[in-house]
């Protein structure tokens, strides 16, 4: 079933050394699988799968228990198989999470048998998953006991691909795996892609873009070609989702869609959009029924509304609430719900403070049927941002979260940039939402209709993601996704060790680099002290978000003759004050403001003294010039492993490395030239060229 033209990821199963095979091959060589729903079938193609390339001999799948072994693996619901109830309570297990699972070594008439048991469909195909991890991952599997829950009840991915175009909005790893022309055939890749999420517990995919109004190309002989994303929502689109939906459903991964505000307009022929309308609302009402007629798991609506030239409520001088709610009411009755995203704002002074604007004053006034979901930062999936104050300002709401996986900042599908410690820095930030000790990854697990969402990542690339070090930020996310308390070291390790074998030395490189590599993309992209949004966006390159450009955004930066950075405080664009205390003072104070988020807050001047005893405008260059140095080093350690990796993924992150180093070193150049040009304070250490 699998296609070897493009790369496994983590989900390698690399033969397990001999020296270490026998405990595996004993426990694991027999399996008794309970039949039926889809997602069993799936359980079954991958033990065979797995244990067949790790023990490197054929799995034997019973109907029955075989009575002739001593130990054997079995899967199945509490009630449904002997082995399972007469040795697990059941009510542990319904008690579960519905995605939650248990894995147990137990006792049962004679034989020892490794238990995998969950409450739902969803939850056995996790715990297969998970079993078969630990045996990737070298770990012990004699005496298990494990009973896994996730933190956040949607998992979801959503992915920017234009249908029938296949073009992905800053995507990074070529076209878009989804192909609308031809489906409703489906491809092998979406049983691999939906193979590698649910391996790591996502359960939820948008396949479109947010901005549903981008056409397709016309090609020549192709009249029909000619859609966009909003069309999705006609019927032979929706008999096309569901081919889609019914191979994601086998991995209990839900299909959701982006949909287009003006729908009623632009496909239903209403004359208005405007959510207070009775047709309007009849027109959702049966729109949704009609899916689900289509699709019966349907998981719901993301939409993008009021924002970057998107239709809204705005429109009809309706609120965000009023105009979700229409949608969020045709949902009742369904098992969906529809996530409305709070990326809202337009010309302004400052763009930082307009979501909160937007939204905090309606906290409480959204159906149930609706999450905001919210990009981590109020301005865009920068290197670096201070958290969106929005996740303590709307204890009266759903929340989601909104991550960003495809590296539209940090270095697109060149740079080796691991997202997993900034997520981590954003899921740990205490909002003070309910006091003391309310970080964000408690806010967003707190109530069944959140979660956090991912803009996706992969393409149709055979590395899946431009650079295959970049695999890591989709393990990782969905990762953090089910378990938030999960440290960056353990996720970047096990991922390194599944995907590059278990050598010890190409574990620990391979961990250094990612680790290490946040902080280099802040440095070379930005100096380091809060400073952000200096991308290229030229009309040549159209929006291209890779070079540097920071004369393009004087509001951003706010360089001046005497000093740089942007006033934030309560006292001046009053994003601080947003914030619950004792954030607002924390940010307010430049001697109490974290260095790393010093000129998103504050203008101060250029040689205002850091608490090293350094100035800013020094502080600036320094960290510019290390960025260069720590990519540098990056390089050198992957380098290192020639010969150890294998050859074509060691050249294919090399070759990435040299235009990394480059890259670094041409913002670097522009951003200390920027910053001498504006400052005309040179450079103690004489590096920076004073034209
Ligand atoms: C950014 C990004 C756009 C995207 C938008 C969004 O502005 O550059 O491509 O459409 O975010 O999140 O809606």
């Amino acid at each position: 079933m699998f296609d070897t033209t493009y790369d496994d990821c983590w989900l390698r199963y690399e033969r397990v050394d001999d020296s270490k095979l026998a405990p595996y091959r004993e426990r694991l060589s027999h399996a008794y699988v309970s039949e039926g729903a889809p997602e069993l079938g799936a359980v079954r193609a991958e033990l065979r799968r797995g244990l067949e390339g790790m023990l490197g001999r054929e799995l034997h799948l019973w109907q029955h228990p075989p009575r002739s072994v001593d130990s054997f693996l079995v899967i199945g619901h509490p009630e449904e198989m002997r082995p399972i109830h007469q040795t697990i309570d059941p009510d542990e297990v319904w008690d579960l999470h519905e995605d939650g699972y248990v894995i147990r070594t137990v006792e049962w008439e004679g034989h020892e048998c490794t238990v995998v048991t969950a409450p739902s469909d969803r939850g056995l195909v996790y715990g297969t998953f998970h079993l078969l991890r630990r045996v990737a991952l070298g770990e012990p599997i004699d005496d298990l006991d494990v009973v896994e829950e996730p933190a956040n009840n949607s998992r979801i991915i959503n992915h920017w691909d234009n249908p029938f175009r296949r073009s992905v909005e800053r995507g990074y790893a070529g076209q878009s795996i989804f192909d609308w022309e031809r489906l409703p055939d489906v491809r092998e890749r979406y049983y691999d892609y939906a193979r590698l999420l649910a391996s790591v517990g996502i359960n939820g995919v948008v396949p479109n873009n947010v901005n549903t109004g981008i056409p397709s190309r016309p090609t020549a002989n192709d009249a029909v070609s000619e859609r966009a994303g909003w069309q999705l929502l006609e019927r032979d689109n929706l008999e096309k989702l569901e081919a889609l939906a019914s191979v994601f459903r086998r991995y209990g991964i839900r299909i959701y869609l982006s949909v287009n505000y003006a729908a009623p307009i632009k496909l239903g022929g209403l004359e208005t959009a405007d959510p207070h309308d009775s047709e309007v609302r009849q027109w959702w009402q049966d729109k949704v029924d009609e899916i689900y007629e289509i699709i019966p798991d349907f998981g719901g609506f993301l939409v993008k509304a009021d924002s970057e030239g998107q239709p809204g409520p705005y429109d009809y001088d309706r609120s965000h609430a009023e105009g979700a709610n229409v949608l969020g009411e045709a949902f009742e009755g369904h098992d969906g719900r529809v996530w409305w995203r709070a990326f809202v704002y337009s010309e302004h002074d400052d763009r930082a403070v307009q979501a909160y604007e937007a939204f905090e004053h309606i906290d409480g006034e959204f159906h149930d049927k609706v999450t905001v979901q919210i990009k981590n930062g109020p301005i865009d999936f920068q290197q670096r941002e201070p958290v969106s104050t929005l996740f303590g300002a709307m204890p009266e709401t759903n929340l989601g979260c909104e991550l960003q996986l495809t590296g539209e900042y940090t270095g697109q599908g060149v740079h080796a940039t691991s997202h997993i410690p900034m997520w981590k820095e954003v899921l740990e930030f205490d909002t003070y939402a309910d006091g003391e000790g309310t970080p964000v990854k408690d806010v967003l697990a707190e109530r069944d209709g959140q979660g956090i969402a991912g803009v996706g990542i992969v393409g149709e690339d055979p590395s899946w993601t431009g650079n295959h070090l970049l695999q890591s930020n989709l393990y990782g996310f969905a990762r953090l996704c089910w378990d938030p308390d999960l440290e960056s070291e353990t996720i970047i390790e096990e991922w390194a060790r599944q995907t590059f074998g278990r050598d010890e030395e190409v574990v620990d490189t391979v961990s250094e680099i990612l680790l290490d590599s946040w902080q280099a993309c802040i440095d070379y992209h930005t100096g380091g002290l809060g400073l952000m949004h200096m991308m290229y966006n030229g009309e040549e390159a159209l929006e291209n978000h890779y070079d540097p450009g920071p004369e393009e955004w004087p509001e951003y930066i706010g360089a001046t003759a005497d000093g740089i950075g942007v006033d934030r405080t309560s006292e001046g664009s009053g994003y601080a004050a947003q914030y619950r205390d004792p954030i607002t003072e924390r940010y307010d104070d430049p001697e109490t403001c974290p260095e790393e988020l010093l000129l998103f807050f504050h203008h101060l001047p250029w040689e205002y003294e850091l608490e090293d005893g350094r100035t800013v405008i020094q502080t600036l260059y320094d960290n510019c010039y290390a960025g260069v140095e720590e990519v540098r080093e990056l390089r050198a350690k992957w380098e290192s492993l020639e010969g150890v990796v294998d050859e074509r993924r060691h050249r294919h992150v090399a070759e990435r490395f040299d235009e990394h180093v480059l890259q670094a070193r041409r913002w670097r150049d522009r951003l200390c030239e920027y910053f001498y040009e504006h400052s005309g304070v040179p450079d103690e250490k004489g590096r920076v060229p004073q034209a």
